[in-house]
């Protein structure tokens, strides 16, 4: 109990702390989300969300990528709305059962409903799971030392999900060369700075042999750095080897700016990665931020603020779900009928 009270004590110094050494970014607020959205209603909220994020990432320091990358996948798809927590229905396939979201961690989740519960039970069930993705997305940045930035929140949960073919329309796949990511994260309002900026997520985390396998087998991708290539080859002997790596190799559980080094020794692991390097539009910010590591956490922050205000429901939109997974009212039918070709079609490109 005393121990659990001094890390209490910790976290309160060091929220106490960043909040009085952070300024607030300039990026718009959309109406209807606020910094101090849960200011009187729930104070206690973001105390709540470190201290135990604190506790998790201390047993497990690699959990903070899977929260991270969760964020990504919900605001990506149908805007930051919890849509991605939402289990399947009897008639259809959710938005986690999607290919890109089969390699999102399952502990992610599991944290995810535990943070839902503790923060209801101390405040009612006023705060919403999109808000807790957000909020532990953040902390997943800035526990494993990366920049700590305020975020505007009220966000309200959806009542239904994405179809499979909108969330494999809408998360880029790991193939996919700069113009292509380029023009996907055009289509969100993001710009080009922004997608070299948030690609840095990849500073922290895994990748299954299957996201990269492409550039091994049958043919190597000449952009790889030769012994980068016979290590990886070590792990995926073959193009369906069901193993993991690091996405950077230099610091794999620190969230800083190695993985911008990393593109420039050609030790990136997607092509979506090693291509920033690669073309001229995006080569030289690679640069900058990997000589610069406060400027790509200055862009990085601005990149998440911009990307956790996509398509959010505010006001009386939505609901704010008690459980995260499923939706409150549970007699009407989520999923949605899609086209079979449709399907192919996006499945093919992933
Ligand atoms: C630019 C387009 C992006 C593509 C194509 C992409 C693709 C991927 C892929 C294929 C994986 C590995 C999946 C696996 O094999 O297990 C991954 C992991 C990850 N991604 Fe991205 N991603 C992108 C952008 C982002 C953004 C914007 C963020 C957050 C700001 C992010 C954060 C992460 C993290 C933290 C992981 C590691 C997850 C873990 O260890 O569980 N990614 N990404």
């Amino acid at each position: 109990m005393a121990s659990h009270n001094l890390v209490f004590c910790l976290i309160l110094i060091s929220s106490l702390l960043v909040i009085i050494s952070e300024g607030q970014s300039t990026v718009p607020v959309v109406p209807g989300l606020s910094y101090s959205f849960y200011y009187s209603s729930c104070p206690e909220l973001e105390i709540i969300v470190r201290s135990h994020l604190w506790e998790v990432f201390n047993n497990d320091i690699t959990q903070a990528a899977g929260l991270l990358r969760l964020h990504f996948h919900d605001c990506f798809v149908q805007g930051c709305d919890g849509s991605v927590l939402l289990d399947g229905s009897t008639s259809g396939p959710s938005e986690q059962d999607a290919p890109p979201n089969l390699t999102l961690r399952s502990a992610a989740f599991t944290i995810i409903d535990d943070l839902r519960a503790l923060v209801h039970g101390a405040c009612g069930s006023i705060v919403s799971c999109a808000d807790i993705v957000a909020l532990a997305a953040r902390e997943s940045v800035f526990l494993p030392n990366g920049p700590y930035y305020s975020i505007p929140l009220g966000r309200r949960d959806s009542v239904n999900f994405a179809t499979r073919p909108v969330t494999l329309a809408n998360l880029p796949p790991p193939t996919f060369n700069t113009t292509s990511l380029i023009n996907a994260f055009a289509a969100k309002n993001l710009t080009t700075t922004d997608l070299v900026a948030l690609s840095g997520g990849h500073t922290i985390g895994r990748g299954h042999c299957t996201s990269f396998a492409d550039r091994l087998y049958p043919t190597q991708d000449p952009t790889m750095d030769q012994t980068f290539v016979k290590n990886l080859k070590l792990t995926c002997p073959t193009n369906t080897t069901n193993n993991s790596t690091n996405l950077d190799i230099r610091s794999p559980n620190l969230f800083d700016n190695k993985y911008y080094v990393d593109l420039m020794n050609r030790q990136g692991l997607f092509t979506s990665d090693q291509d920033l390097y690669t073309d001229s539009r995006t080569r030289n910010i690679v640069l900058d931020f990997s000589i610069n590591q406060n400027l790509f956490f200055e862009k990085f922050v601005e990149g998440m603020l911009k990307m956790g205000q996509l398509g959010v429901l505010t006001g009386t939109q939505g609901e704010i779900r008690t459980n995260c997974s499923a939706r409150n009212g549970n007699n009407v039918d989520l999923a949605s009928v899609v086209g079979e070709h449709q399907e192919q079609e996006m499945l093919s490109q992933y």
